[in-house]
């Protein structure tokens, strides 16, 4: 996603990137890169320091559900230390924070949900984000908080957590995918929502946005379409019951986010599964002249 992010930032914006891997790397020049650990406060504060961001887009957090499950103090100093850090110096820099949240902080049992629906984490995870959103929306400088729904992209600049690589990936290779269609997403393609972090960041908006596609899918449905889509059959593609995996953290049923605001209030366009998927292979086509 924030691969999304850099690319889409064009000659619009003085973009620094801060990574702890080297991948960001190979597009050098489209932006500023530095190599450091968020997690060291003080070399964060120096750097910032120099820049002077109009705006931070955070984009880091842990957001392997199992993993965070297992790994509850980790989680909790990224997600919600480093967000912590981070707030504080946006409020000394007077930068504006766009925070990644995610439609995962509600219980999956009220579907549409709301920018002012109430949460109710069901895993390590969300509890964490719900923590980070908390110190977001309670800042004295501008502050977004920015629900995204399941993300669905591949790997613009060779780095992130990409499920569509990993099954277009078993597509090739003629294994089946299994996907559970018990969980029901909004899924939002990775390029919109590069597009939308940004004018979020350089517009006047704060508070809560939930930034999610046009349509409602359940797992299985949704991944059956994007296989079609990939020119893959559709048979590739088999229902599953995670739920008995040990080790497995518990996952909300149905987290559609009601986009409305987002429709209404901001110039990107939210879109239908169907044309993020075209927008994402446009850009890989674009990037791989
Ligand atoms: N993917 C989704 O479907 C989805 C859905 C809803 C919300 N979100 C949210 O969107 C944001 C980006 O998600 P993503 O899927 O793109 O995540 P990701 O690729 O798994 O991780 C995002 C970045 O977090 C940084 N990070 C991870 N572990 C870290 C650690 N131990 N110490 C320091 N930095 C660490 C990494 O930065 P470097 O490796 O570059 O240092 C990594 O690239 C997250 O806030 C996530 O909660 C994602």
């Amino acid at each position: 996603m924030a691969g999304s992010v850099l690319w889409q930032a064009g000659a619009e914006w003085e973009v620094h990137a801060l990574s702890r891997g080297p991948a960001l790397l190979e597009r050098e020049g489209l932006y500023w890169y530095t190599l450091a650990d968020p997690c060291d406060p003080a070399r964060l504060r120096r750097l910032l320091q120099d820049i002077r961001p109009h705006a931070i887009v955070h984009t880091a957090a842990i957001a392997d559900i199992d993993y965070c499950e297992a790994h509850r103090d980790l989680a909790d100093k990224i997600n919600v230390g480093l967000t912590q850090t981070l707030a504080e110096l946006c409020v000394e820099l007077g930068a504006k924070l766009v925070h990644c949240s995610t439609d995962n902080v509600f219980d999956g049992e009220h579907a549409p949900y709301r920018e002012e629906d109430a949460p109710g984490p069901v895993n390590c995870y969300a509890e964490t984000k719900v923590a980070a959103e908390r110190i977001v929306l309670a800042l004295p400088v501008p502050a977004v908080v920015a629900r995204l729904a399941a993300v669905v992209g591949l790997p613009v600049l060779g780095a992130g957590n990409s499920f569509l690589s990993r099954m277009r990936a078993s597509f090739e290779h003629g294994r089946e995918v299994g996907v559970p269609p018990a969980e029901v997403r909004t899924p939002v393609d990775v390029i919109t929502l590069g597009q939308a972090l940004l004018e979020l960041a350089g517009d006047a908006h704060t508070g809560i946005f939930h930034l999610a596609g046009n349509d409602i899918l359940n797992r299985y449905e949704m991944v059956r379409r994007i296989a079609a889509r990939l020119g893959f059959s559709e048979g590739l593609v088999v229902p599953n019951d995670p739920t008995g995996i040990p080790g497995r953290a518990s996952r909300p049923r149905d987290v559609s986010l009601d986009n409305a605001k987002a429709r209404n209030h901001l110039k990107t366009p939210m879109r239908s599964l169907d044309d993020g998927l075209a927008l994402i292979l446009d850009a890989e086509r674009r990037l791989v002249k």
